[in-house]
Parts: C-alpha cells; structure tokens; sequence
C-alpha cells in the first residue's frame, strides 16, 4: 500500500534500519522497484525529481502511474517527491497524493534556506505530507562534483529546530551521478549528525557509494539512502546486452523486461545491505 514517509523513516531510524529510496524516471523503474522491495518484504520510498518531471514535461502522469503502482504493492511504498526546487511543484505532488516530498533550498544561504523551507514544510505538515530538506548542499546536481561539501552538525542542529522538518539530507561524502563506486565517506561526521540532530538523516548521491559503506553509512546512522544513477547503469547496461544480443529485436518489451527484472534483483540486494528489512 501507499504509505506516508512518517510511518516508516522515523521506526527505521528508531530501529537502525535503512530505508531505499530509488528513483523513478519511466513507469519501468516504478514496477521494478516494487518488484525488488517485495522480494525481500522491506517498506521501499520511490521518489520523481525535479529533473524527471522535466524530461516527462509534468509531473502527473509519472506521478499518478506511480502512485497507482504504489496503492497496489505488498509492501509499504511511499511516493516522494525528490530535489523540489520549484514550489508549485511541492503543491501540485501534495494535491496529486504523494506522501513526501523534499523541498532542496540547499542553493540558497543558510536564512533564505530556512525562510523557505519553514514555509514549505507548514504547508506540507497541513496536508499530512512528510517533509525533507538539504543543507550543506550536495554536489553533482548540476554536473559539478563537490565531495568535500560537509555539512556542519551545529548547523543541521538548528536548521532541524528552526524548519521542522521530517528528515535532514545531509553532506558527508557522497556526490551525485557517480558512475563508479568510489566514494568515501566521512562516518565520524555522518555518528556526530546522528548524535545531534533529532531527525532521520538522509544520505543523497549513494550510487557513488560501495556495498560495504553503505552498510556502514547506515550503522553509523543514517536512515534514508537516495541511489538513482546505480540503477539506471544496471537497466542500460541489460538494455545494452540484449539490444547486442538480438540486433533485430523490435518489441520494446523484449529489452524492457529483462531491464526491469535487473533493477528489482538490485533493489532486492541493495535493500539487504541497506539492513532494510
Ligand atoms: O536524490 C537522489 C539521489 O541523491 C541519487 O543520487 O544518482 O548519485 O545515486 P545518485
Ligand atoms: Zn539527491
């Protein structure tokens, strides 16, 4: 079923669990991932970025389709909103019936982000919708690389206060659209933001990020994993063999399926070492 982030990332964070949250670009990677969540029985976040609603023009037919999937899942799957720089964006996925949503003002400077992020998450709280915000901005979003952006914990302390939000997407190593599994990851600093701020901690651009970090990242308290680009190198590289495999091939189903049942054996594993379930 359909689930709200705030009945399933506060009890992860609680019970030192991780929770996957992957992207969804076509209808394909909305199946898949359910697919791959209930084959290990572990709740799941499928998340539409800005970046995605652009590619389809809007954000209601992905969304709906989404959601639609995610109302009939065995497991709890909670439909998110992800890297929202527009806000009539935030309101069109809350009126549409997403359960998250993460307003990122994390461009802006420290009061402007939390002017608006307040405003946001009021809105969001009023209709029932869990909310996440970034500070200490993540690099790769725009293509440029920023491992060493760290985020201050004093500062995510008061940011969490002043705001109110749900979850805090934090930087403590990792960078978005990493194609290789490389990254490292600063956990002194990932235990100290466990230890100081109330909220679950949300670990962005994880693609980068090796099986064995990840476990740790979330041993050392990290609650929601956000990986994207892993997945899409998984589905295009199934694409790839197939298409390589069988050059007169024309049925789209013959190429997407098998990507599609790539990508849910990946979240399947990728969920086990998350310590998802
Ligand atoms: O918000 C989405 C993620 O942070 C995914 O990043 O594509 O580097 O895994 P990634
Ligand atoms: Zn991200």
């Amino acid at each position: 079923p359909l689930v709200s982030g705030a009945e399933v990332v506060p009890a992860a964070a609680k019970a030192g669990r991780g929770i996957g949250a992957f992207n969804v670009i076509q209808l394909e990677h909305a199946t898949a991932l359910i697919a791959g969540a209930e084959q290990t029985g572990a709740p799941v976040i499928l998340q539409i970025s800005e970046n995605a609603v652009k590619y389809h023009g809007a954000l209601k037919p992905i969304g709906v389709a989404t959601l639609a999937a995610a109302a009939a899942a065995s497991v709890p799957v909670v439909v998110h909103l992800d890297h929202a720089m527009d806000r009539d964006l935030v309101t069109e996925a809350v009126s549409l019936g997403f359960t998250s949503v993460m307003y990122d003002a994390s461009k802006l400077e420290y009061a402007d982000n939390v002017a608006a992020t307040t405003e946001v998450t009021r809105f969001c709280h009023d209709h029932g919708v869990f909310v996440e915000a970034e500070i200490g901005e993540v690099g790769g979003k725009d293509g440029v690389h920023a491992p060493g952006a760290r985020t201050r914990p004093a500062e995510a302390v008061a940011f969490a206060e002043a705001t109110g939000v749900d979850a805090l997407a934090v930087a403590v190593g990792s960078s978005h659209a990493m194609t290789e599994r490389t990254a490292t990851l600063d956990f002194g600093l990932i235990t100290e933001l466990r230890a100081a701020v109330a909220v679950p901690l949300v670990l962005h651009g994880s693609s980068g990020v090796a099986d064995r970090d990840l476990t740790r990242a979330v041993e050392a308290g990290m609650t929601k994993v956000n990986i994207a680009t892993h997945l899409n190198n998984v589905f295009t590289e199934s694409v790839r063999r197939t298409l390589a495999d069988s050059p007169s091939l024309v049925d789209t189903r013959k190429y997407l399926g098998p990507a599609r049942d790539a990508v849910a054996a990946e979240v399947a594993r990728l969920l086990s070492v998350l310590k998802a379930v």
